[in-house]
């Protein structure tokens, strides 16, 4: 049985929409679901309902209708716009959230295989024995489909024969790799097969550059499910890891690429969400990288400032696009919505056990120097350095960028802002740490990659601009 309550997160506007039917237009209005059962019904005492009409809900598949009784047709006639106004609405309510649920459903899905990734990874960081390292990925992989058995056959880094396996013999790992089954279907890519004995395999070729050098199989008895489409991308996924790999350095060393690509794909989905931030969280990263590498930091701590700018606005899934890009003044209701997005930010990315000072980044670029920002109130140094850093990565951006309620400003007046809000908002040294790499390391070229919408009262004398910019940020420091 399928009921539209079932595909609707909020379902007070159906129960509106029947009030309004059964009260402004007189007719008696039933909510049928998919089996033709009553799930609610408005106006039907005392009404006369010799004639009636039934309005299926549109979704994918059928989730019931909506049956409205009248004593004429005259009167269903009359109702019938008001009827299939209500219905729309109602439709286009369930397309909303459906959508919602799928870009929902996508990010939990990547971020559970970010965290298998991040199990994986810690396990096999520092280890230098390539053949310990495919064991532990055979195991976790194992655990993590539940096959019944598994081996990885594949080359070391001096060309020897590497073999690690999963409850199997070594008799069992060379008929399977015999077998008909695999040697018809090894093509290039992961793909899940029936052994001629109706065992399910899933196969994964390593490749190292064009040729194959092994490969990954599991298998699950005949009689048991075969593998799904899901447990298939998760092998594909780490396949893709190992393949390109020949020693354990390289093997981390793709791992946080594809770790770094995931991240970026959850960050579009996020900007994709209101046309107005798009590509904001690529930007922040950018300008907040640019900020770490003034401030003379390592490699790596600029690839994770580069993590938590992508990731600074992942909490917004959990906002309506209705409220993230209502083009007028928002409710204080609203307002206090989109200010727990931090909040959401920090839930989603807990699982996945970050670095903390990546995590603290991501959570904390709108607590403010004099602890009026949000979401916890913090001050001065209690806001972390990444914090601190992505904050005015992230105001630079939201001032240079149009808004459906004002124009983008220019650079110069977003950095006027900036330094007007230096200690009592934002921390005086990521203020000129930004103008100065906008001086020595940015150029104008360089910015425009970031953001070619960049606006500037005088692009001539931006350097002067900045120089005195500077020399006033100094001063207000002194005041
Ligand atoms: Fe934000």
């Amino acid at each position: 049985m399928a009921s539209i309550r079932d595909y609707l997160f909020d379902t007070a506007f159906l129960d509106q929409s029947i009030d309004y039917l059964a009260e402004t237009l007189d007719l008696a209005i039933t909510v049928l679901d998919s089996e033709g059962l009553a799930i609610a019904s408005r106006g039907s005492e005392g009404c006369d309902t010799s004639v009636s009409r039934t309005y299926p809900f549109s979704f994918s598949s059928d989730i019931g209708s909506i049956v409205c009784a009248a004593p004429n047709q005259a009167l269903l006639n009359q109702a019938e716009p008001h009827i299939l106004y209500c219905l729309a609405s109602l439709n286009s309510q369930l397309l909303r959230e459906t959508e919602l649920r799928e870009i929902t459903e996508e990010m939990l899905q990547l971020s559970s295989q970010l965290n298998f990734l991040f199990k994986v990874a810690k396990k096999i960081i520092g280890i230098d024995d390539l053949k310990k390292c495919y064991q532990i990925i055979l195991d976790e992989i194992f655990q993590a489909i539940k096959a019944d058995q598994g081996f990885i056959h594949t080359k070391g880094r001096w060309d020897e024969e590497i073999r690690v396996t999963h409850r199997m013999t070594d008799e069992e790992v060379n008929s399977t790799r015999n077998s008909i089954c695999l040697k018809q279907k090894a093509a290039g890519s992961t793909i899940i097969c029936t052994r001629e004995d109706g065992a399910s395999l899933l196969y994964s070729p390593i490749k190292e550059k064009d040729c194959q050098s092994g490969q990954i199989v599991f298998i699950r008895a005949s009689g048991h499910r075969a593998f799904s489409a899901s447990e298939k991308q998760l092998v594909a996924i780490i396949e893709n890891i190992i393949s390109p790999t020949f020693e354990t350095l390289r093997l981390y060393d793709s791992l946080q690429d594809l770790y770094l690509n995931t991240v970026k794909a959850l960050a579009a989905a996020i900007d994709a969400k209101d046309p107005y931030t798009h590509g904001h969280s690529f930007r922040v990263a950018k300008y907040a990288m640019t900020i770490g590498g003034q401030l003379g930091l390592g490699n790596q701590q600029i690839n994770d400032l580069e993590i938590a700018g992508y990731m600074h606005d992942l909490g917004k899934i959990g906002i309506s696009e209705l409220i993230l890009g209502k083009p007028g003044k928002l409710t204080h209701e609203e307002f206090c919505l989109i200010q727990k997005h931090p909040v959401f930010t920090d839930k989603i990315l807990q699982p996945i056990k970050l670095p903390t000072h990546i995590l603290e980044g991501a959570t904390q670029h709108h607590e403010r120097m004099d602890g009026s920002g949000y979401p916890n109130g913090l001050a001065g140094a209690n806001i972390s350095l990444f914090g601190r850093i992505i904050a005015v990565a992230d105001v630079f951006d939201a001032l240079t960028s149009k808004r459906p309620y004002r124009d983008a400003l220019p650079v110069e007046a977003a950095l006027r802002t900036l330094c007007d809000g230096i200690d009592s908002l934002y921390d005086r040294e990521m203020v000129l740490a930004f103008i100065s790499a906008l001086r020595a390391e940015l150029s104008k070229e360089e910015l425009a990659d970031i953001n070619m919408g960049l606006r500037y009262d005088d692009i001539h004398n931006l350097n002067q601009f900045l120089i005195e910019l500077k020399e006033f940020a100094l001063d207000a420091n002194r005041n």
